[in-house]
């Protein structure tokens, strides 16, 4: 392994979120230039990947030619575990971070203590772009652990100057208690533990409403403007959209601004984004949706290059801040369930539950197979005030609208409230009880 490039100095400044296109094309040809040619000279799978595909960090003449250069999948980094993929010598990182993942080897992740300084920074960027203020108490209910969701949050409201309340994920009471206790003004918690949580102040006879919570800063899972609309309603609170993933550094690589309420805006400075057409790896125009790309341009510890999220969005210009925004994701292409030859997502399944008032948006999609027929059951509960005898109604309302507006027919049970399983992360919406074969 050879020495590390220094990072290209640039001293972290809200500054650069309003600074004009051409700073920010310079800024990005000058740091992927540096992130390319650290990814080659440190890391033996980027060195093998560029040589096979006959491209060299010194062929990126323009950001454009970053399109020369091979993606990177979750494949690449599964074989490289533990730490084949990191581009510093061990003692150089300072923390390690994994996903779970479903199957196989977790995929790990590494931070040099500027990697760390640098994500702290850009969440406490997005906390503020949010409109988290330093004066705030956040109250964190993201899983801490291996998870970046907690710790990258955490550190983040550090940096912006908050007073932080590190609770992670599940303990329901306490999470109520607390939040009546210390008085929180914004919680960071994926959107669906949100809605456990103002479901289990109902059963206790409080009201959602009425907390000191003015901000919800939710990401680590798709949801929709009707959910947006729901736990504003339901919390009387701003619900923003925070999104990242671990591979690129966690969470706050971009982030919805409170103003606007339109997308994320992309923090282009560290992570330069593409979207391609998920099937030929072609590059998309913006505004066309596909597959989103990133590739790091200041990670020391692991860089990235071109890696592969499998989110499906759109890149849109510029409002609150100059640089790009994201649509919200409407799905992981993992999470496309592919039924009769019809492509639906669980973020459309919701957007429908929310549009027939006797059903609450805690659902599961059931993927089962009948001789060589695959069927689509929706499960979901009914709202707490409904009765018993309105749940067909809801039920064929639900079905109607599904075949209406998606194509497919599906069959919906409506349970009774508290039956589908609660997340006290990310929700799980899809069960697959097909065979494998
Ligand atoms: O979920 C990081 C994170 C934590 C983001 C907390 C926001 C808040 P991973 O566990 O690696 O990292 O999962 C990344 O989660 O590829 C998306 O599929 C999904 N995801 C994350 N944020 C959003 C979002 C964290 N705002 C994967 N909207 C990503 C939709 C999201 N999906």
């Amino acid at each position: 392994m050879t020495g590390v490039v220094p990072t290209p100095t640039d001293t972290p400044d809200s500054d650069i979120e309003f600074a004009s296109r051409d700073r920010i094309s310079t800024l990005q040809l000058e740091r992927l230039r540096w992130s390319l040619h650290h990814a080659y000279t440190n890391v033996p799978h980027y060195r093998r990947a560029f040589d096979d595909a006959g491209v060299h960090p010194g062929d990126l003449k323009d950001l454009g030619d970053l399109a020369k250069f091979p993606f990177t999948t979750k494949k690449e980094l599964r074989a490289n575990y533990p730490f084949g993929m990191f581009a510093v010598p061990r003692d150089r990182v300072s923390r390690i971070h994994a996903s779970s993942g479903t199957t196989g080897w977790p995929t790990v992740v590494g931070y040099t203590a500027n990697d760390l300084g640098n994500w702290a920074e850009l969440v406490a960027r997005s906390l503020r772009a949010g409109g988290v203020k330093p004066t705030d108490i956040v109250h964190v209910a993201y899983g801490y652990g291996l998870f970046t969701g907690g710790l990258g949050a955490h550190y983040g409201a550090e940096r912006l100057g908050c007073t932080v309340i590190p609770m992670s994920g599940g303990m329901t009471e306490r999470q109520i208690q607390l939040i009546a206790d210390f008085r929180p003004d914004a919680i960071l918690v994926t959107p669906s533990y949100m809605l456990t949580i103002a479901d289990a102040m109902v059963a206790k006879g409080l009201d959602p409403a009425a907390t000191s919570l003015r901000i919800g800063v939710f990401g680590a899972e798709p949801w929709t403007e009707r959910m947006r609309d729901e736990i504003e309603q339901t919390l009387a609170m701003d619900a923003v959209d925070i999104y990242g993933l671990s591979e690129v550094i966690g969470p706050g690589v971009a982030m919805e601004c409170v103003e606007t309420k339109d997308g994320l805006h992309i923090w282009e400075d560290h992570f330069y984004p593409e979207v391609i057409d998920p099937e030929t790896g072609a590059v998309l125009p913006d505004g066309a949706e596909g597959e989103l790309v990133f590739t790091s341009l200041s990670k020391e510890a692991m860089p990235i290059v071109r890696y592969r999220t499998r989110d499906l969005t759109r890149l849109l210009p510029g409002t609150a801040r100059t640089m790009r925004r994201m649509q919200k994701v409407t799905g992981r292409s993992d999470d496309m369930i592919i039924l009769r030859g019809v492509n639906l997502f669980p973020t459309q399944i919701e957007e429908l539950i929310l549009t027939v008032p006797a059903l609450a948006p805690q659902f599961h999609c059931v993927l089962e197979r009948t001789g060589r027929m695959d069927t689509l059951t929706i499960r979901v509960e009914a709202r707490p005030a409904v009765l018993h005898d309105q749940y067909s109604t809801a039920s064929t309302a639900l079905r109607t609208l599904i075949k209406d507006r998606v194509g497919v027919t599906v069959s919906v049970q409506v349970v009774a409230p508290g039956a589908i399983e609660r997340s006290i992360g990310k929700a799980r919406r899809v069960i697959d009880n097909r065979p494998t074969d």
